[in-house]
């Protein structure tokens, strides 16, 4: 029996779709069910709730041999310790009660860097890692760099502005990963468990580029004019305040951002295990430009150049 939770997210429904099917048994754990395909849903064992709930990963894990875990980004928690931590904590107990065995868990890249202790968000999944490993489960982290998807939250000032904005230094190369190359990696190490101990999976993604380079390629993909432009840390910070986001959280991403500035993901040499297929190009092409032509609105920088 393979658990999951997070099925309705970004990498959760498209390891779904890989895992169901596969002939192992699956049980999710959601907190709305109708918001799972139907056909999924005929398929699958669910459990409803939130997986930061002691009695719900109780009931899920009972039985379960392997479990993929993601917590929710909460961007209105009070520490960073309680959203990742804190809501780890009653599925750390219940893996040890359980008797699970296998756990794959999404993460960060960044172990064993100078900038790992001062870096927000990562800080805590890192930590996340350690709780979770000292259970004595066998664990895989992924170890992911900042996802391409990222960029769908910013699809109203690409059509709007033909601007994406993010504080890094627009010429600063950094590795990017697809969601759905994620889950693959996360569907390859449920499906065959032949592996123990504890473990980083970094998902590199293909290349490194920055900003200025993603720009480029929005202007060549989507055939107007995409700029970057760099938002100076603090303005960032005071921005997600701004728009509701806990103090904490968004000093969390402020410091994360910062040591993304300043290498944290650049150590991992990548090697032809931990380059992931899925290129930025082909993820424009594959998922933002039907994503853009998907909206009802004609992109106002699209009518321009036209
Ligand atoms: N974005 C990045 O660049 C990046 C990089 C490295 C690591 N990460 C990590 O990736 C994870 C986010 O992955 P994602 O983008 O795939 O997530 P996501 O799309 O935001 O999905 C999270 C899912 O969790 C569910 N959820 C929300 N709040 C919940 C709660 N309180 N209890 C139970 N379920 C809840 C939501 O489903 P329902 O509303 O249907 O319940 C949602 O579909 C985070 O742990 C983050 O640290 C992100």
């Amino acid at each position: 029996m393979i658990v999951i939770t997070a099925p309705t997210g970004q990498i959760g429904r498209q390891l779904v779709e890989i895992i169901v099917g596969s002939g192992e048994p699956v049980r999710l754990i959601t907190r709305e069910p109708s918001r799972l395909p139907a056909r999924i849903r005929e398929q699958v064992d669910v459990v409803q709730g939130s997986h930061g709930d002691r009695e719900v990963v109780s009931r899920a894990f009972a039985g379960a041999d392997a479990l993929f875990w993601l917590v929710p980004p909460d961007p209105t928690a009070q520490s960073l310790e309680s959203a990742y931590l804190g809501f780890s904590a009653p599925a750390c107990e219940a893996i040890e009660r359980c008797g699970v065995r296998h756990v794959v868990g999404v993460s960060a890249l960044g172990r064993g860097t100078a900038l790992a202790s001062r870096a927000g968000l990562v800080t805590a999944s890192l930590a996340m890692d350690d709780m979770i490993a000292n259970t004595g489960v066998s664990y895989r982290a992924l170890a992911n760099p900042s996802f391409m998807d990222n960029l769908l939250r910013q699809v109203p000032s690409i059509c709007g502005e033909g601007l994406f904005r993010l504080p890094l230094d627009g010429d600063r190369k950094h590795p990017t990963c697809a969601t759905r190359d994620i889950a693959a990696a996360a569907a390859k190490l449920l499906l065959d468990r032949s592996w123990s101990g504890r473990a980083d999976v970094p998902v590199l993604g293909p290349e490194d580029l920055s900003c200025n380079d993603m720009a480029a390629i929005l202007t060549e993909v989507l055939g107007w004019p995409v700029r970057f432009q760099q938002v100076p840390l603090k303005a960032f910070e005071d921005g997600l305040g701004a728009r509701g986001m806990s103090p904490a959280f968004a000093r969390g991403y402020a410091e994360m951002f910062a040591a993304k500035d300043s290498g944290l993901d650049d150590a991992e040499p990548r090697t032809p295990a931990n380059s992931t297929p899925i290129s930025f190009r082909h993820w424009c092409e594959s998922v933002l430009k039907p994503a853009i032509l998907g909206t009802r609105d004609q992109p106002a920088a699209a009518r321009q150049e036209r």
